[in-house]
């Protein structure tokens, strides 16, 4: 085990965290393999959130370590400005391929963050290119994640992520979330609530739809709970969008490489939008990677409106495409194909549906959604909303099972790679934990 010198916990400000809890009684991981961690007690937790929905081939695998490891060796780093290397436009390639229709051009940066605001820069770019900079709005929804960047905080629905960060972006409006108090333990696509997609032509009844470049939705917005869409909405947005010539973009960094059975939730729900965002598994997490596959008609018009020779979008980052990145991405790629993880996913997920919606007569749940292999789990909130989540992850991950939990809901999304019998070792612990509270 590899030994740090430092003796406290006091000089890293961690995110997301409630850094004083956590020091006072701190959770250290110190290892990985397969479906568990290893936290600094010796003690084994089982990884019921592939880490935060990234590690879908399991933790510690060798072909990625080896494959970063050697490229590292090979080349470590090239500027990615008015350069290039051959790993990042190989990823670019198995990426296109996978993506539906012409979604076949990839932008990369290093964060589901930055694949979000390079998306939104990008819609700008293309409406400029196009003559039509007057569409200078975005439209997206309560409840939904879209990162932490100025662009993903103003596109993003949750309130305790905006209200210290006063004013963000300008021109962003939210539609209303998808949960609905009638819709509760619907497994699957909820019956109930297409009708929420007309907020979107209310903005366009507002604003003119002339004046909106475009609509951003997670396909099944994660972090804030699992709302899977209800039966008709993406289609619904899609339909709005068209008509007025606005972009759909689908934020699928929760979604994407084969949570839902599928490779895009886009595929899964048969809707295609015009620009996808992507992170988290593209690597297994074993790198930072994040990317913007975009329509041949919008990368066309952006790139033809430049003057021949000039850069044609001006925006990128220093690691966009990482030599590192690439080769994890590969391997990852490699995994998930050989493996065949994205049909794995789609044969276990009635299983694991099953598993996560039998826990519905435990009291202490007040709602369960699910679908392919991502499941919210709401407990009932106590007096201050999201104490009691807080309280029991804890537990959870005392009894030996790590969950992810947003306010008071657990979101909870095993590896691709879990059996039948690590769902059902996640979901006795559930039981026991959450009939105990
Ligand atoms: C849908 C969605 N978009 C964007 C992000 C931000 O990704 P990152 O934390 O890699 O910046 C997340 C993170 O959970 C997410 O779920």
């Amino acid at each position: 085990m590899t030994q740090y010198a430092a003796n406290t916990l006091e000089n890293q400000w961690m995110p997301f965290t409630a850094n004083r809890e956590f020091k006072a009684d701190p959770r250290l991981l110190v290892r990985g393999q397969g479906m568990y961690y290893w936290n600094h007690k010796g003690e084994k937790i089982i990884d019921a959130s592939s880490g935060l929905f990234c590690v879908s081939a399991g933790h510690g695998r060798p072909e990625i370590a080896e494959a970063v490891g050697k490229q590292l060796l090979e080349l470590d780093y090239g500027p990615p400005f008015q350069m290039g290397h051959p790993a990042s436009f190989e990823v670019a390639r198995r990426v296109a391929a996978l993506t539906p229709d012409d979604l076949n051009h990839i932008f990369f940066g290093n964060s589901g963050s930055e694949a979000v605001d390079t998306a939104l820069k990008i819609a700008m770019a293309y409406y400029r290119a196009r003559g039509e900079g007057q569409r200078q709005r975005f439209v997206s929804r309560e409840r939904a994640y879209h990162g932490v960047n100025i662009g993903g905080t103003s596109m993003s629905g949750l309130m305790k992520n905006r209200e210290t960060f006063g004013a963000v972006m300008p021109g962003v409006s939210h539609m209303r979330h998808t949960w609905l108090p009638e819709n509760r333990f619907a497994k699957g696509q909820p019956e109930r609530g297409a009708e929420l997609a007309e907020d979107l032509q209310r903005f366009v009844d507002l604003f003119g739809g002339h004046t909106i470049a475009a609509c951003m939705v997670e396909p099944i917005a994660g972090s804030t709970g699992i709302l899977v869409p209800p039966k008709g909405y993406l289609e619904r947005l899609r339909e709005i969008c068209d008509h007025h010539g606005i972009l759909l973009i689908f934020d699928e960094v929760i979604c994407g490489f084969g949570r839902t059975g599928k490779a895009f939730a886009a595929q899964s729900f048969g809707v295609t939008p015009d620009m996808m965002t992507m992170a988290k598994a593209i690597t297994n997490a074993a790198q930072p990677m994040g990317a913007v596959a975009v329509r041949e008609g919008i990368y066309e018009t952006v790139i033809d409106a430049a003057p021949e020779g000039a850069i044609e979008l001006f925006h990128g980052y220093t690691y966009s495409g990482h030599p590192a990145a690439c080769a994890a991405a590969l391997a990852t790629l490699d995994i998930y194909e050989k493996e065949g993880l994205f049909e794995r996913a789609a044969e276990l997920s009635p299983y694991f549906l099953d598993a996560v919606f039998a826990l519905q007569d435990v009291d202490a749940i007040s709602d369960i959604r699910g679908y392919g292999m991502l499941a919210g789990i709401d407990v009932a909130p106590g007096p201050i909303p999201g104490v009691r989540g807080q309280d029991v992850m804890k537990r959870l991950f005392e009894a030996g099972v790590y969950i992810k939990f947003t306010g008071d809901c657990g979101l909870v999304a095993p590896p691709l790679v879990s059996e039948k019998s690590d769902i059902d070792e996640i979901c006795t612990v559930i039981r026991e934990v959450l009939g105990a509270v």
